[in-house]
């Protein structure tokens, strides 16, 4: 069966209501990025980024998965489909997607502060968290997320993914933000490479990359028509 891999970014969410980081109104030009997002800011005021990760849960609670994401959950059927992305959100494994590995962390989670590997899951009916978190265990919680300044421990996972790739999928993604950027570089030579996005970041001039201008539901449309066609 052919392995398709899939390494999305804020745009596949796009189309669901989610703000995207860096286009006009994006989330950096309403928040200040070293405050919410980084380790310094989350020690300097953790009750500050408690509240910004608070504030993205609830909207990502009305939030539901767009036609791209339900098209690449559908892929499973006929492709051994893995999804590498770079969201927080849940949308990819709402959609039916079984194999997502995040590279950025999870919204939906906290983890322990002083076991990281201690994780729990908030549910909808319990979807906030303070410096006063504890988890089940008693340790002080915090979001599961992966800051600017902190490892990305799920990076070779996803290198060895993007290495098995018969046909490699990127998807609404500026290609600012390193280690991820750089997964399209780690597929064989010869592997098909598309790159879904209405306005297209620079890459790498590599020779089997077909760049598709265009919206995630677009461009997953006429792409899972085309792999279907190609099986
Ligand atoms: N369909 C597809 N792509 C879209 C759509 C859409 N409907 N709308 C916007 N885009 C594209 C934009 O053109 C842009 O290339 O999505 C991309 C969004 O880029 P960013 O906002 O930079 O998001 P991303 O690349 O995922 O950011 C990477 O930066 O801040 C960190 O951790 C954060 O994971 C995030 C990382």
């Amino acid at each position: 069966m052919k392995k398709i891999v899939f390494s999305t970014g804020a745009g596949v969410s796009a189309e669901s209501g989610i703000t995207t980081f860096r286009d006009a109104g994006g989330l950096w030009e309403q928040y200040p990025v070293m405050q919410v997002a980084s380790a310094q800011g989350f020690a300097a005021d953790p009750e500050l980024v408690h509240r910004f990760y608070n504030m993205r849960r609830h909207d990502l609670m009305a939030a539901k998965p767009n036609e791209a994401h339900l098209l690449i959950a559908d892929l499973q059927k006929d492709f051994d489909v893995s999804v590498i992305t770079q969201n927080v959100d849940d949308l990819h494994e709402r959609a039916g997607s079984r194999d997502v590995l995040h590279l950025h962390g999870e919204l939906m989670k906290l983890r322990s502060i002083t076991h990281p590997d201690y994780t729990e899951t908030l549910t909808p009916g319990n979807l906030e968290s303070s410096p006063a978190t504890r988890g089940r265990n008693g340790d002080p919680m915090r979001p599961h997320i992966v800051f600017f300044g902190e490892a990305v421990p799920n990076i070779e996972p996803a290198m060895r993914l993007a290495a098995e790739a018969d046909v490699f999928v990127v998807i609404g993604t500026s290609l600012n933000v390193y280690p991820a950027a750089g997964l399209m570089e780690c597929v064989r030579p010869g592997t098909p490479i598309y790159y879904i996005d209405p306005c297209p970041a620079r890459t790498p001039p590599l020779p089997d990359l077909h760049v598709m201008p265009m919206k995630a539901t677009e461009g997953m449309r006429l792409l899972a028509a085309q792999l279907r066609s190609e099986a």
